[in-house]
């Protein structure tokens, strides 16, 4: 019974933590406000479930990862959140679109702790097998990014089922 429990609490877990994501973020980030001014880390956390929307630039979220640095420094709790928020998966409606869009602005992230992070993606696009398992792994070791936006890297990188989209 007690086993049960637990395996329906874990299958939970797994799709709150995928169509969850933007709330796990906006609460990381909120939880850094013993850094940057009063305040500043909650404004911030909120800006974040609209950057991760379906129909948001693709980049968007990377310009609102620096400015989480820029506002409240680069304390690794602060690095890893923001980290968190480049990694992540932008919300994807399969009905409007079949592949998902990821940044072409080889200037952003601008910080240089955020660069070589690639974003996951659906499970349900070809290739997603792939991104992800990068996406994973960049988030502990960056893949090389020098001259790279996000979308150069994730093609580097053997994934490429995307649409490239410039800062808006
Ligand atoms: C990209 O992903 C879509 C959705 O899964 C799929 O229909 C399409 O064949 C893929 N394209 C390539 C080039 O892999």
């Amino acid at each position: 019974m007690l086993a049960k429990v637990i395996i329906v609490s874990a299958i939970a877990a797994i799709a709150e933590a995928r169509f969850g994501q933007e709330g796990a973020i906006q609460a990381s980030i909120q939880t850094l406000n013993t850094f940057g001014q009063p305040g500043q880390a909650a404004t911030l956390a909120g800006q974040t479930p609209g950057v991760l929307l379906a129909g948001a630039n693709a980049c968007a979220k990377l310009a609102l990862a620096d400015q989480i640095v820029t506002a409240l420094g680069n304390d690794p709790a602060v690095i890893a959140a923001a980290a968190q928020l480049v990694g992540a998966e932008k919300n994807f409606n399969p009905s409007a679109q079949s592949i998902p869009t990821l940044c072409s602005d080889v200037t952003l992230p601008a910080t240089a702790a955020l660069r070589g992070i690639v974003p996951l993606v659906d499970p349900a696009v070809l290739g997603s097998d792939v991104e992800n398992a990068n996406a994973a792994s960049s988030l502990t070791k960056p893949f090389s990014a020098a001259g790279l936006s996000v979308a150069d890297v994730a093609k580097a990188q053997g994934f490429s089922n995307f649409t490239a989209q410039a800062n808006a």
